[in-house]
């Protein structure tokens, strides 16, 4: 067997485990003991509380929960200075001790009711849906987010907590690490974001879709 044929067999063997892991581990049940220490910050359903800086994370699609607290855990997000928010987020996915418990976490969450969040700003809807015409490429047409391009729901997250991610990738606390390939994508589209009111804009636009 050339060197080559047997990396990919173990490469496939690795990718069938971690298929199986996904589809029999996962216990929801188990999954609400721990999400328990999450509440304190996300909120009993998930919905997030903006006096703890903290997001709505029911409604998000589950390989971007896992994507978002494997970045925290390898340090590849919540390690940049001057990062506060992603600070108090990093030791909470530290604290999860392996990929099962991962899984079912997530299992969890996605149980969680999802319900519209409070709109907390105002902009000018019109110019932001001319922004979002770029957006609409990773994040589909509506802001449900797109698996294959990588980009997560916005439509129904917190729009203090867009605004925030925004000015994190535009200021390289976000999607500054070697091995985060996503955040790299996205840190270049902040800055089409050229000032304050075109973020404010963009987000009202979100604000407006279903
Ligand atoms: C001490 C408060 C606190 C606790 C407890 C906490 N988080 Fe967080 N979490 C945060 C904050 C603050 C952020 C936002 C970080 C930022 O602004 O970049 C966050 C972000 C996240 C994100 C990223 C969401 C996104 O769309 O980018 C996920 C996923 C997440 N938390 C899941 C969890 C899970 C699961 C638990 C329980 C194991 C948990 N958190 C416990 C404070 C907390
Ligand atoms: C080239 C594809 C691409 C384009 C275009 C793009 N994004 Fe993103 N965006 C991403 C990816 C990929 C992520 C997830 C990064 C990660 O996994 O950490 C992301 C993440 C985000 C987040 C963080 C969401 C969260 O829950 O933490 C926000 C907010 C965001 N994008 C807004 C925008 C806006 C507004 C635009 C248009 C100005 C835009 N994006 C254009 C790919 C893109």
């Amino acid at each position: 067997m050339s060197r080559v044929s047997v990396l990919e067999l173990f490469a496939l063997i690795l990718a069938t485990f971690a298929s199986l892991n996904i589809a029999y581990a996962a216990d929801a049940g188990a999954g609400k003991i721990s999400y328990a220490v999450c509440t304190a910050c996300h909120g009993a359903n998930g919905e997030g509380n903006p006096a703890l800086n903290s997001p709505k994370i029911a409604g998000q699609e589950s390989w971007y929960l896992r994507r978002q607290l494997e970045l925290f855990k390898s340090g590849a997000r919540g390690t940049a200075p001057g990062d506060i928010y992603g600070m108090q987020m990093r030791p909470m996915a530290m604290s999860i001790v392996d990929d099962a418990a991962m899984e079912n976490l997530i299992a969890y969450i996605l149980t969680l009711p999802v319900n519209p969040p409070e709109v907390t700003l105002e902009g000018d809807v019109a110019a932001g849906k001319v922004a979002y015409a770029l957006c609409a490429t990773c994040h589909g047409p509506n802001a449900e987010g797109l698996e294959q391009l990588g980009g997560p729901r916005l439509a129904g997250q917190n729009d203090w907590y867009l605004v925030r991610q925004i000015n994190n990738f535009k200021q390289g606390l976000r999607g500054y690490h070697a091995s985060d390939i996503f955040g790299a994508q996205m840190k270049p589209m902040a800055s089409t974001l050229v000032d304050d009111q075109a973020t404010l804009n963009v987000t009202a636009y979100i604000n407006s879709l279903p």
